[in-house]
């Protein structure tokens, strides 16, 4: 089975989030399983950078008064088209956002493009070097993606069935009607059967209409979606979508993510290696400027710093948390005012709590081989990748019970500890009482080496591998194919 992904942003080469990572890890996965992924992205000078022999196999005019290029070729073992546009791409740094932090005001034409682009392969209309490059079908991430469907459905030609991902809800890709000719849509297009959206035009509401099927990544975030509450305005059209849609839980590299030979790991260790790991925590402590004390709970949280994420919850609740016996590390980005809370509660406990404000891969891997637990307030939280590595290393979760957080997790109630499955500790409601109550009850527990060593091995033994969910991608696939699944009753 041939895919065309279609993403706005790809690891190694453009990440902001999770979904930079799944777009840049599930690929080889799929491999494994007789898919192969082509992955078409925007030409941002960090992928046009890393493009090996490029060539151009097409030029078009996707959109009125817009005209691209679009390269063939390889980066990092990967098959990528990508569109050549200087005018709307070759933009340095973050892929969304103007140096001033709000969103580049030509997003949406950035966008329409990307999918337009992305419609035009589906339906066959560019040759590659090799061969044609129409795929069997198209995989669009988010709502950068999420016209694809769209434009497909208005032309009415042969092409190849769209999967929607939904990575997170809350960004939907909103633009005034106005905009309606300059994303080449006709005039009756705009309608609630069509792309409008509150009286919009909805990228992602478009996509999830016209997609063959709708993936979001994981089962709870899949149910959550439906109901007024997390549904963002969408919940209905969900709920008459709800056969077409399914959870399918992320993965990670487990070769990027392997504590033995992470570049990052100042002391290396293999999974499971509790004791192997602890030198870890002292020369991060050091490194942050905080005591070295092996007794001392050393909490983390590595995030962008946003509502979504609980940030506030969690800041609000420091002076409480943040005892002799407790200390908190911080790497995170994102909202100027709870960066600066952060920020602000660092100089007012310089022994127990130090961020690093910014983004660092290198930070964001050594703080899961030196915490004793991660911190994971959000108040949704579509699958999460950071509790995945976190369990992988070694470090214990203490997480909000939602989305895919309350998948991947197994509480450390009384049964699971006697059952010796537990991996960590969830809480709910979303709070900034129990999330103390949850600190409390790890503290307990790490109190207590034999039982903590227990929690740690069983979360290394949990599997957050790709493994098992790209078999579930390629059943998903050949499914939508009509294609006979091997080896399936
Ligand atoms: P989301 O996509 O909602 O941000 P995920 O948990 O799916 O959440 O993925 C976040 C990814 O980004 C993880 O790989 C995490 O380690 C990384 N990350 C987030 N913030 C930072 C940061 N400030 N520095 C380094 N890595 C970060
Ligand atoms: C989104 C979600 C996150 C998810 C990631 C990758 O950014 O917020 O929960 O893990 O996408 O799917």
């Amino acid at each position: 089975i041939r895919v065309l992904s279609v993403a706005s942003e790809m690891f190694p080469f453009v990440k902001t989030g999770g979904l930079g990572d799944v777009v840049g890890s599930l690929p080889a996965a799929l491999r494994t399983e007789g898919v192969l992924v082509t992955t078409l992205l925007p030409g941002y000078p960090a992928v046009l950078d890393a493009l090996e022999g490029p060539v151009r196999v097409a030029t078009m005019a996707p959109l009125p008064g817009v005209e691209i290029a679009l390269l063939e070729g390889y980066a990092a073992g990967h098959h990528l088209l990508v569109i050549d546009c200087p005018h709307l791409f070759r933009r340095k740094g973050n892929p969304y956002l103007a140096p001033d932090g709000t969103d580049w005001p030509d997003n949406g034409v950035r966008f329409a493009c990307l999918s337009r682009v992305a419609a035009s392969i589906a339906q066959g209309k560019v040759e590659g070097q090799a061969a044609g490059l129409r795929p069997d079908l198209v995989m669009a991430h988010d709502w950068q993606a999420g016209l694809t469907g769209a434009y497909l459905h208005y032309d009415g030609q042969p092409a190849a069935p769209v999967v929607q991902t939904i990575h997170n809800l809350a960004f939907q890709g909103r633009f005034p009607v106005t905009d309606l000719e300059r994303f080449g849509l006709p005039p009756h297009a705009f309608t609630i059967d069509g792309v409008e959206c509150y009286g919009e035009i909805g990228f992602l509401k478009a996509g999830l209409l016209f997609a063959a099927r709708i993936v979001t990544v994981s089962p709870t975030y899949a149910r959550e979606i439906q109901s007024p509450e997390w549904g963002m305005g969408l919940d209905g059209l969900l709920r008459t979508r709800a056969d077409q849609l399914r959870g399918i839980l992320n993965g990670i590299d487990t070769n990027d993510w392997n504590p033995e030979t992470d570049p990052a790991v100042l002391f290396p260790y293999q999974v499971g290696d509790v004791v192997g790991r602890r030198p870890n925590k002292r020369a991060f402590q050091a490194e942050f400027g905080l005591p070295q004390d092996p007794d001392v709970f050393l909490l983390g949280l590595v995030s962008r710093l946003t509502g979504q994420k609980g940030v506030d919850i969690l800041a609000d609740i420091v002076p409480r948390i943040l005892d002799d016996r407790t200390q908190l590390v911080v790497v995170g980005s994102g909202d100027v005012a709870m960066e600066r809370a952060l920020a602000r509660l660092a100089r007012q406990y310089p022994d127990r709590l130090a961020c690093h404000i910014g983004y660092s891969e290198q930070l964001g891997h050594r703080i899961q081989a030196s915490a004793d637990s991660l911190l994971l307030p959000s108040r949704f939280e579509p699958c999460g990748l950071t509790q995945l590595c976190a369990v992988r290393y070694g470090c214990v979760p203490i997480a909000a019970r939602v989305g895919g957080l309350a998948d991947t997790i197994i509480d450390a109630n009384e049964a699971a500890m006697a059952s010796d499955v537990a991996t960590g500790f969830l809480f709910s409601p979303v709070d900034g009482e129990t999330l103390a109550g949850a600190i409390r009850r790890a503290a307990t527990l790490y109190r207590q080496p034999g039982r903590w060593a227990g929690l740690q091995r069983n979360g290394a033994r949990y599997d957050v591998s790709w493994g098992r969910k790209a078999k579930e991608y390629a059943r998903l696939f050949r499914r939508v194919l009509g294609r006979a699944e091997i080896g399936m009753a």
